[in-house]
Formats: structure tokens, C-alpha cells, sequence
């Protein structure tokens, strides 16, 4: 575990003074990162240990509750720090608690997923589910401060791993070509071959979000690979056989990627190449069991879409990427089409 690192959290605590931590965590990040934290944790400031189950169904307004009710009891002032040492949905669900409670109190991010690292604890954006629209309640609340700790994902499993790293490519073809093409000369997602390229893939994201913290225009692009990505996110949820996140997204990358292709954005080799890059390290996932309707109607809902035309960010070259591009429904259906019968690019 890299000591200095931790040294910059206890300096960050010296200086803040709180009046008490609470750290959230769930069963799984208790049982691997909260040991190594607390052991090197040189404090004298009271804390509590909050924790609840893993997985997305815990990312409700009843954990969000029993959270604030904890809080309550212990009197928590605005002096108080929640230190959220989790996933997305510990980073999510604490930053939403956080930022709610007596109008809001200071957190840090001390994310433990690759995905939580390079993506969900940078931006401000914290959230809840309501049943199956995921991230429909939420705040824009930034936390005091992120702790990276690329040592936490040696116990991370491998899809999870992966998962995030669906997100590190997205980063690269929206916004930097060296990056995806550094990304893609891995030969393989081990937490040893990413740790290194974690910091760049966060900045790429956080310089987006400078630019545009509340989402009027350029951090669109973030969105990239998940129109049709979390509809289809969306659907395994509601068949009961979830997929992850970057499952997901590398899915909907996939068919944004045909999609730009159909739109005359990029060509159809770059198209090709991009996929079959994508491919490698994500295999295919069967679609079959959704009909076109299905996915076509979670997307159409949007009232982002204008004209019986769907609002999609797609890129128009590798690492640029534009945002309010309005898509036929022809078009998108033929990418999942494309999806459906192209197992793999050879
Ligand atoms: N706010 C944002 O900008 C933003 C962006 C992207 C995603 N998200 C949200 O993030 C969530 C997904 O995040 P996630 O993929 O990190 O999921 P997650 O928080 O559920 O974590 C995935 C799994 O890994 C386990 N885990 C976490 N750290 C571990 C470790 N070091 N060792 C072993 N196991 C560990 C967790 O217990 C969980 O079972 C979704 O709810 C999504 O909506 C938010
Ligand atoms: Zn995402």
C-alpha cells in the first residue's frame, strides 16, 4: 500500500479538523480496503464505520434514509466528514446523503473500483435509483477532496476491472487519441498494466467538467456509448440478469461507434478498427432476447430528442467527439442490427 498516499489523507484530516468521520462502505470494501485505511489512518478525531450491502439495488432513498437516521442520532454537525470508500455506488449514494443532510455536509471520495476512480467520484454528479431509472434523484455536490489508491484494485474481480476500463477507452475516443491508442496496446486489464493510466483518464474527464459542471453542452460527450447503452443496461435489469455498467457501455460504444459510421461522421475503416479494438477485450453480448421497440422506446422517451430524431453524443474521429447529433431511428436501428449479426470483426 502506498504510504504516501495514505500520508496525504491524514494531512488532508490535520487540516480539515472534523468533528467526526463517518466512513461509508459496503460488505465487500469493508472486509478489503477498510483495514488497510484505518491501520495507516493517524487520527485522533472520532470516527464510525457505516456499512451497507454491495450492488446497485442498495443505491435507493431507503439506504439514503437509514443514513441521514444515523447522522440524526449522533448529532452530527456541519463540521462532520463522510468519507465514502466504495464503487460508484458507495460514491453515488454517500455524496447524495451527504449532500442532503442539514443542506449539506463535507465529503471525500476514497473510490476502491476502477470505475469509481477514473470516473464516478470526478464530476460532482451524486445520485439514487427510483426503481428502475437509475440516477433520477440527485445533487450536483462536489467532495472536498478525492484519495486515489491504485492498490485497492489488487482485490477487485476482473469483470469489474474491466468495467471500468470500458470507461477509460470511452475517455480516449472522445477527447484524446494517445490515450485510447495506449489503452488498446494493453495486452491485458490487470490492475498492474492500468494503474498507471488512471490519473490521465480521471483528468480527461475532470478538464470536461470544468468546462461545463451543469451539462449544457460539452460534458454531453461524457455520454458517449450510453444512449444505447443504458437501454440496454435498462432491459437485462428489468429481465432480473443484470449486466455491468461498462458491459454495458462498451456494448453501446459498439453501435454509437456504427452509428457515427451511418451519420458520415467517420469512415467506415475507422468505424471497423475502433470496434474491433473494442471487442477484444469485451465480448459479445447476445441482444436478441429485445426487440427493436423495446430499446427504441427507452431511448425515445427523452425529451432531449427533437422531431422524431434521437439526441445522440457520437464521435467524429478518434479522441473528438460531438454532442447534440440527431439520429434517425433507421439509422440507430441498423446499428443494433449491425450489433446483433457482427459477432466479432475479424
Ligand atoms: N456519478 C457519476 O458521475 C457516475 C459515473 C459513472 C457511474 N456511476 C455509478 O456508479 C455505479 C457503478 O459503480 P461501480 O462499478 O464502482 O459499482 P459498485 O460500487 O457496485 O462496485 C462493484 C462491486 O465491487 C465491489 N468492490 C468495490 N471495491 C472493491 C475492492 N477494492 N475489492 C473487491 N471488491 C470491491 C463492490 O462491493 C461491488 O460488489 C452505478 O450506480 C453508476 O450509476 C456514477
Ligand atoms: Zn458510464
Amino acid at each position: 500500500m502506498t504510504d504516501r498516499r495514505f500520508s496525504d489523507l491524514n494531512q488532508f484530516l490535520r487540516n480539515l479538523k472534523p468533528s467526526k468521520i463517518f466512513f461509508l462502505c459496503d460488505e465487500n470494501t469493508h472486509q478489503h480496503c477498510i483495514p488497510e485505511l484505518l491501520q495507516n489512518l493517524e487520527t485522533e478525531i472520532p470516527f464510525e464505520i457505516l456499512e451497507i450491502e454491495a450492488g446497485e439495488t442498495q443505491k435507493t432513498i431507503e439506504t439514503a434514509t437509514r443514513i441521514w437516521e444515523i447522522f440524526a442520532e449522533f448529532e452530527t454537525d456541519r463540521n462532520a466528514l463522510l468519507a465514502n470508500v466504495g464503487g460508484g455506488v458507495i460514491t453515488d449514494l454517500g455524496g447524495f446523503s451527504a449532500s442532503t443532510f442539514k443542506r449539506g455536509i463535507k465529503f471525500i471520495h476514497i473510490p476502491t473500483t476502477l470505475l469509481a476512480m477514473c470516473d464516478s467520484s470526478i464530476g460532482g454528479k451524486t445520485g439514487i435509483d427510483l426503481h428502475f431509472f437509475k440516477n433520477i434523484i440527485g445533487t450536483f455536490a462536489l467532495p472536498e477532496q478525492i484519495f486515489v489508491y491504485p492498490d485497492f484494485l489488487k482485490t477487485l474481480p476482473f469483470e469489474e476491472l474491466r468495467s471500468g476500463f470500458a470507461e477509460m477507452l470511452k475517455h480516449g475516443l472522445i477527447a484524446d487519441a494517445e490515450h485510447w491508442e495506449h489503452l488498446i496496446s494493453l495486452d491485458e486489464i490487470s490492475a498492474e498494466n492500468i494503474a498507471p493510466l488512471i490519473e490521465h483518464s480521471g483528468n480527461i474527464k475532470q478538464s470536461i467538467v470544468n468546462q461545463d459542471f451543469k451539462e449544457q453542452n460539452i460534458r454531453k460527450i461524457l455520454n458517449f456509448g450510453h444512449s444505447i447503452g443504458h437501454a440496454v443496461e435498462s432491459l437485462f435489469l428489468k429481465n432480473e440478469t443484470p449486466i455491468l455498467h461498462g458491459e454495458a457501455v462498451a456494448l453501446g460504444m459498439i453501435c454509437e461507434t456504427r452509428l457515427a459510421v451511418l451519420e458520415n461522421l467517420i469512415s467506415e475503416d475507422i468505424g471497423n478498427y475502433i470496434i474491433k479494438n473494442i471487442q477484444k477485450y469485451f465480448p459479445h453480448i447476445s441482444i436478441t432476447d429485445f426487440s427493436d421497440e423495446q430499446i427504441l422506446s427507452l431511448m425515445m422517451n427523452d425529451k432531449k430528442n427533437i422531431g422524431g430524431k434521437i439526441n445522440f453524443s457520437l464521435i467524429n474521429g478518434i479522441g473528438t467527439c460531438l454532442f447534440n447529433e440527431y439520429c434517425s431511428p433507421e439509422n440507430v436501428l441498423s446499428a443494433l442490427d449491425f450489433y446483433r449479426n457482427n459477432a466479432a470483426i475479424l
